[in-house]
């Protein structure tokens, strides 16, 4: 029999002593156990942010064992070599939007609508027969624990077991939000989901595994209603439910939600709808319809795999102005950089003339406040995401024969696209500043569309809008290919710091 060690693991106030296997990493053996660790690269040691504190031996990646005394380290980089304990931070402080509109009251009882995010995860819950939102809660994704983007995702879900465990922590997450909004669940009697086409799978027990590899093509596109008894057993015993409709593997029932809570599906004028996290999918159109793309934008965005990047939290910068001077989200000192911050410290450092147009900067790395700082490569990791929603831009305006002058609104969605900094994104040249005075956020648009879904009229609209939206692939597209190597200079930022 394997010989297993006994791990104490504590995180707030919870405390836990579980047997551990010294073939497991302390990652997976956290995970297995449902206790959430940020890990944005999936275990593979790049990211920096499963950090845990350890006490007890421990074998690290280089097989060499020793014994730690409350010391912090990475969790996917350890295995345990003894009795020990391990100390999980909380991830208090995350900034999860959740903000929620009222939707028109048709039918009986209670609607939970849900927006999975890559990231968070958020839900609101509706008195169908007004319409009104009694109320919302978000929380990060428990996904997160198999990595940050949904390529690391699909990779964990390759196995009958990974893509059991992803399924299982999503459903359980819902069940859980769904709890903590209303006390009585078995009077929920519909159920709407928007997510990405790899969460909308991963929730429905689909292998997302051909979204991965060209032609990128999804098992389902969903935008059907089932019975909710095949996912949950807590919910009214004719609880229905409903997966928004996705265009393509890249391209999801968040983007189709968005288009339908914004008013872009119903506007005369052309709108670029834009969601921005690790890949950049966007859409150019009104109501005659849409052409639509997805980028692979990286996860600076995110705040990782920058050095001293986090997600949007407590204690991270999250404004750098033109003199430098930084804002903390909570206050207090700066721990590190959140994807808005980083892209306002980039704007700031050209205003500054520290970095030049190429993106090179003098120094190796400059210290931002504190011990927080960006180097030089995290301009290229900054470069090379801006670079990618930039050519998505360029390129769906030239495949639909447009020009800015025929744009009359920009929408941002989702939490990034709320706490940058438009002015910042127009002068790295993620967004052209040509359009800066056309662009605005319209928050949770995954989660407001989710919530029209609870809607037979909502519904009908989300499936015609689907109809009328086509797709431009970009992984093998030289004019999208021309654009990205152009859009790599950080040469605009005059137009915009007049
Ligand atoms: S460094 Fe451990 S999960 Fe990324």
């Amino acid at each position: 029999m394997e010989q297993t060690h006994r791990i104490t693991v504590t995180q707030g106030t919870e405390t836990h002593t579980l047997r551990a296997s010294p073939a497991r990493t302390l990652l997976e053996f956290l995970r297995d156990a449902g206790i959430a660790v940020q890990a944005p690269c999936g275990g593979n040691g790049t990211c920096n942010q499963c950090s845990v504190v350890c006490t007890g031996l421990f074998c690290d990646a280089g097989g060499q064992t020793r014994e730690y005394r409350g010391e912090k380290a990475l969790s996917c980089r350890l295995r345990p070599a003894g009795d020990g304990e391990v100390t999980v931070p909380l991830s208090a402080g995350d900034r999860v939007l959740a903000d929620a509109i009222d939707i028109p009251g048709e039918g009986t009882g209670l609607g939970l609508a849900v927006d999975i995010g890559t990231t968070t995860v958020a839900a609101y819950l509706y008195d169908l027969a007004t319409g009104r939102c009694l109320g919302a809660a978000g929380e990060m994704n428990a996904q997160r624990s198999w990595g940050g983007d949904v390529i690391s995702r699909i990779q964990h879900a390759r196995t009958p077991e990974g893509l059991a465990a992803l399924r299982d922590a999503i459903r359980s997450q819902i069940r859980e939000l769904a709890r903590r909004l209303s006390p009585d669940t078995a009077k929920i009697t519909y159920v709407s989901i928007a997510g990405n086409t790899v969460m909308e799978h991963l929730f429905a027990g689909l292998s997302p595994e051909s979204i991965g590899v060209a032609p990128f093509a999804p098992l389902s596109l969903f935008g059907r209603e089932e019975a909710a008894s095949g996912y949950f057993d807590c919910f009214a015993p004719d609880c229905r439910l409903y997966l928004c409709p996705a265009v393509a593997g890249y391209v999801g029932g968040d983007i189709t939600a968005g288009l339908l809570s914004s008013g872009a599906s119903s506007s005369d004028g052309l709108t670029l709808f834009i969601d921005v996290g690790t890949n950049g999918e966007m859409a150019l159109g009104n109501r005659d319809g849409f052409l639509s793309c997805a980028t692979a934008a990286g996860p600076a965005f995110e705040g990782a795999e920058i050095a001293c990047g986090s997600p949007a939290r407590d204690g991270a910068i999250s404004a750098v102005e033109t003199d430098l001077k930084c804002t903390v989200l909570g206050g207090g000192a700066a721990k590190s950089l959140c994807g808005s911050g980083l892209i306002d410290a980039v704007a700031a450092l050209l205003y500054n003339e520290i970095i030049d147009e190429t993106g090179r900067m003098d120094a190796e790395k400059y210290t931002l406040s504190g011990e927080v700082y960006l180097s030089g490569k995290d301009v290229r990791q900054l470069q090379l995401a801006k670079a990618a929603v930039r050519a998505g831009i360029e390129t769906l305006l030239e495949r639909s024969g447009k020009e800015y002058g025929d744009i009359a609104q920009v929408l941002l969605a989702g939490g990034f696209g709320a706490f940058l900094r438009l002015q910042s994104a127009c002068a790295i040249g993620m967004l052209p500043p040509a359009l800066l005075d056309r662009v605005r956020s319209v928050g949770n648009s995954a989660g407001k569309g989710a919530a029209l879904a609870l809607t037979e009229q909502g519904r009908r609209a989300l499936a015609e809008l689907t109809a009328k939206c086509g797709y431009e692939e970009l992984s093998s597209s030289p004019l999208f290919n021309d654009n990205y190597i152009e859009a790599m200079l950080f040469d605009e930022w005059e137009e915009v710091f007049v």
